[in-house]
């Protein structure tokens, strides 16, 4: 069963005022566009990164997890009272996929074409932009990496990676917490693809829509 199955399933099960957001969001929804969590350690942050993704468009979630602390099957990670409370049950709306390792994880990435970018607070590898200097439109597929909160990127994540982006930071603490940083790095990636998707309907910027697709929901009043 797909995540797409599974997510239909889901909608079909649901109350008619789900199935009708479900419907809503549908086309704002960014494909191919993946966050990483390489080894998070705090149970809150995944739960976050979680909401955030779903709140955002984004639409997958890969965690590292070489502790194993997660359980394997996506259907019995929704259930855990953790995630879902933490995630405020955006998990039940999420597809999230463990691995064991950052190499496995990369090594699947990149048999489905996906080119990884990593996040950092400091200058990390070959090639080091500033968020708003960055063009998130130029791969088809992309996976955006989060460090783990002690340790950060690891350097095995940088040098499998195109470039790394940082956040400014203009304060005496030198980074932002994982949820945080997933929020803030999140919106302009997922901001500046739905910019795209909504202007092109291929890649390349072929074939470009006669009327631009509008990229916001209007909200409740
Ligand atoms: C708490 S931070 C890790 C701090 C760690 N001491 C370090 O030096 O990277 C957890 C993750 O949040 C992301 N992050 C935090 N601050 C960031 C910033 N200013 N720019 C980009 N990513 C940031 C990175 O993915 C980082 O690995």
């Amino acid at each position: 069963m797909t995540p797409d199955d599974i997510e239909t399933s889901e909608r079909a099960k649901s109350k008619p005022g789900v199935r009708k957001r479900a419907k809503e969001i549908a086309p704002f929804r960014c494909k191919n566009l993946i966050a990483v969590l390489e080894n998070p350690t705090d149970i809150a942050n995944i739960g976050t990164v979680i909401r955030n993704v779903n709140a955002l468009g984004v639409e997958k979630v890969y965690v590292v997890d070489p502790g194993g602390s997660l359980p394997e099957d996506w259907q019995d990670l929704r259930e855990r009272r953790t995630i879902s409370k933490t995630s405020v049950s955006a998990v039940k709306w999420t597809f999230v996929k463990r691995f064991d390792s950052t190499d496995a994880c990369f090594d699947h990435l990149e048999r489905n074409n996906f080119v990884s970018v990593v996040t950092s607070p400091h200058v990390k590898g070959k090639t080091s932009i500033f968020l708003h200097e960055g063009d998130f439109t130029e791969h088809a597929k992309l996976a955006v990496w989060f460090g783990s909160e002690a340790t950060g990127i690891s350097d095995l994540a940088v040098s499998r990676s195109s470039m790394c982006v940082s956040i400014p930071m203009f304060g005496m603490i030198e980074s932002l917490n994982l949820g945080t940083s997933s929020g803030i790095v999140l919106y302009e990636v997922a901001k500046q693809r739905r910019e795209y998707q909504s202007l092109y309907e291929k890649r390349n910027k072929r074939l470009p829509r006669k009327e631009p697709l509008p990229t916001t929901i209007a909200p409740k009043v």
